[in-house]
């Protein structure tokens, strides 16, 4: 409890799997939080639920597409207001991209979404937050990249997403360079298979392929990626900028 008392902020993708686990830890460790998503039932649903459990009013749900500028002014606009400050992003948002046995066959609409998403998704937001998070004097933005960064074949296939995650790690370093003398840290996590909904459109047998490389021999839970998150966002890791953390049951370490 109180890892990350009297900070504030801003996790997108929370009505997904990671993202939920996510806005219920920093919660529970005192963080009041923007709670962004695209689906607001689900949204909502987790918004009611965490707030009931911890009985407070520390979570705050928005509808926000992090591909819209507009809507990322909203989010931070709406933390400030309703929170005084912003200490902390975590990019968390992403789309799978399709899957598919020729990885360099790809449909160009469907990977140029991807790359939309799950790239540009975080530029933007990592700029939308930067005036808010210099003024904080501990900011931290954390970026959620993949295994697929480091190793092939466990995007399902998509050049698209395997791409646009190591990008992420790419922005990360580039940007925590910039602004590490403004008193920002930037860091990125990669987990390995986690069990949630984004494995919807995955055929069973490509996630079995994937269980199989991995020493561990169990995929996360979403828990799992939070704690590391979490680390990262606190101030327990202020020596740490530009660094990479990988939570994937061994799997990119062969
Ligand atoms: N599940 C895994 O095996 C796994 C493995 C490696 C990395 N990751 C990464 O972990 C993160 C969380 O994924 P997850 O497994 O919880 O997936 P998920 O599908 O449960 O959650 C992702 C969330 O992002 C949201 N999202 C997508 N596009 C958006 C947009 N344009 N605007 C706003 N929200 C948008 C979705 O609606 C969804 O709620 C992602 O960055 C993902 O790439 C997941």
């Amino acid at each position: 409890m109180g890892r990350l008392a009297d900070k504030v902020a801003i996790i997108t993708g929370a009505s997904g799997g990671v993202g939920g686990a996510l806005v219920k830890l920093f919660a529970d460790e005192g963080a009041r939080v923007l709670a962004t998503g695209r689906n607001e039932a689900r949204l909502n649903e987790l918004v009611t639920d965490v707030n009931r459990q911890l009985n407070s009013e520390r979570v705050l749900g928005v509808t926000h597409d992090i591909t819209n500028e507009n809507d990322w002014a909203g989010a931070v606009a709406q933390a400030v207001d309703a929170f005084g400050r912003l200490d902390i992003l975590v990019n968390n948002a992403a789309i799978p991209g399709r899957a598919s046995e020729e990885p360099w066959n790809f449909d160009a609409e469907n990977a140029t979404t991807v790359l939309t998403t799950n790239i540009m998704g975080a530029m933007l937001g990592i700029r939308a937050v930067m005036p808010e998070l210099t003024k904080s004097g501990a900011g931290s933005i954390v970026n959620v990249s993949s295994a697929a960064a480091f190793v092939g074949g466990v995007s399902g296939g998509s050049a698209a997403y395997a791409s646009s995650k190591a990008a992420v790690g790419a922005l990360s370093r580039e940007v925590a360079l910039g602004v590490a003398k403004d008193g920002v840290r930037v860091n990125t996590v990669y987990p390995g298979l986690v069990r949630t909904p984004i494995l919807e459109n995955f055929p069973e047998e490509r996630i079995a392929r994937t269980l199989s490389k991995i020493p561990m021999g169990f995929a996360a839970d979403p828990i799992d990626i939070a704690y590391g998150v979490l680390y990262l966002a606190s101030d327990e890791s202020r020596f740490m900028t530009g660094a990479d953390l990988v939570i994937d049951g061994g799997h990119t370490a062969q």
